[in-house]
C-alpha cells in the first residue's frame, strides 16, 4: 500500500466512527505529516446542531494538539457520488495551519477529485495581514 492509499484507507476508516445522528451524513478525514504520521477525524454532531465539528477540523485539531505542525496532504471521504469538499471554516483552518497542501476527495470506492488548499481558498485572510 502506498502512503497515499494508506491515507485514503485511514479516512475511510475514520468515517466509520462519525457521530452524525442528526444529518446521517458521515465524513472521515486523514491528514498526513512531514514525519509520516497520519491523524484522522470524523464529524461529531450534537443536539445543538450548530456546535457540530467537521471531520477535517477534528483531524487538524487532533494533530495540532499532539504537536504536529507540518502537513503534507489531507483526504476527505463521504459516501457520495459527488465529491464532498471542505466547508468554509475548514478551508480557513487548513490554509492557516497546513498551507497549500493537496486536498483529495474520495468516496468509499474511489478517489473523486484532487484540489489544493489555495485553489479552495483563493483569496485568503491570514496572519500575513495582521
Ligand atoms: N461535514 C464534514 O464533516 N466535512 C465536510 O467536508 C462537509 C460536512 C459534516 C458536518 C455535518 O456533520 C455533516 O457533514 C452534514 O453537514
Amino acid at each position: 500500500m502506498t502512503d497515499f492509499d494508506a491515507l485514503v484507507a485511514a479516512a475511510r476508516e475514520a468515517r466509520e466512527r462519525a457521530i452524525a445522528p442528526y444529518s446521517g451524513f458521515r465524513v472521515g478525514a486523514a491528514l498526513s505529516t512531514v514525519d509520516g504520521r497520519i491523524f484522522t477525524g470524523c464529524n461529531v454532531e450534537n443536539a445543538s446542531y450548530g456546535l457540530t465539528v467537521c471531520a477535517e477540523r477534528v483531524a487538524l485539531l487532533k494533530a495540532l494538539s499532539e504537536g504536529a505542525r507540518e502537513f503534507t496532504a489531507i483526504v476527505v471521504v463521504a459516501d457520495t457520488d459527488d465529491p464532498t469538499p471542505p466547508c468554509g471554516p475548514c478551508r480557513q483552518l487548513l490554509w492557516e495551519y497546513c498551507g497549500d497542501i493537496p486536498v483529495t476527495l474520495a468516496n468509499l470506492h474511489t478517489v473523486k477529485a484532487h484540489h489544493t488548499c489555495k485553489e479552495l481558498l483563493p483569496f485568503p485572510f491570514d496572519g500575513r495581514l495582521l
